[in-house]
């Protein structure tokens, strides 16, 4: 595996409604923070190209979380498109054929990240929609089914990093969001672990959106989290 430099090791996921407030954050946050992840939410502020080029610009990596999820030649061609604008990572869903048709799309430099399950579902979110395997097992069968099509890494929660590192060893990247203190307020993350925890379970990097959107000083919310990485792995 390559080394990550520990400062890259935490994106902060950019959840904002426009570019405008998505820039504030960026240039608020400065140097603490070098790998951001824009989703579904500026996606739909339109010119999500224009935002991507100047996060490049700024020095940053972009880690593009948009959740591909269509047949395998649709979902090529997106992953084909999006990998021009030199994003380091993009996600996708789906299965085997979904995931082989991502990984034959995408150029050199991008890394594909399968989600195993959404650290916003629980088991009982599961059940409701007809999976009956238990919450672990699926997010394992997930990750070798990533490994087999040839994606890079997986995105699963802190929770279950360890297993995922289990079932398919050094070769894929974990990517963990979900990540809060006891301190922080409850919200749609239902399978949420600490910072401390998700690398202890061998995840790669860590996804911080709102504990560092919502503070009352991100840059040293940002700081406190960089801090915790620098002790972690020193
Ligand atoms: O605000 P919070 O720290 O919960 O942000 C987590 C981010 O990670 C959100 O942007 C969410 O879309 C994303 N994410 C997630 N669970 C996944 C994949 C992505 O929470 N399985």
């Amino acid at each position: 595996m390559p080394f990550i430099p520990p400062r890259e090791r935490l994106i902060v996921a950019l959840d904002l409604p426009t570019h405008t407030q998505a820039k504030q954050l960026v240039e608020l946050l400065g140097e603490e923070v070098s790998f951001y992840k824009i989703g579904l939410e500026l996606f739909m502020a339109g010119d999500y190209f224009s935002l991507i080029d100047w996060l490049h610009a700024q020095g940053k990596k972009v880690f593009a979380d948009l959740k591909f999820y269509d047949i395998p030649a649709t979902v090529e061609r997106a992953v084909r498109a999006l990998s021009r604008t030199g994003v380091e990572f993009v996600t996708v869903h789906g299965d085997r054929a979904i995931m082989e048709a991502a990984a034959h799309g995408k150029g050199e430099g991008l890394k594909i990240l399968a989600v195993t399950v959404l650290t916003s579902l629980d088991a009982q979110a599961l059940k409701e929609m007809g999976y009956a395997e238990e919450l672990t097992s699926l997010v394992q069968k997930r990750a070798r089914l990533a490994r087999q099509a040839g994606i890079d890494g997986v995105v699963a929660s802190g929770l279950e990093a360890a297993a995922v590192r289990k079932a398919v060893g050094n070769e894929l990247l974990i990517v963990t969001p979900g990540i809060r203190s006891d301190l922080d307020p409850l919200d749609d993350q239902k399978r949420t672990a600490s910072l401390e925890q998700a690398f202890a379970a061998s995840a790669d990097y860590v996804v911080v959106g709102r504990p560092i959107r919502d503070a009352a000083e991100p840059k040293s919310a940002a700081r406190a989290f960089q801090e915790r990485i620098h002790r972690f792995f020193a």
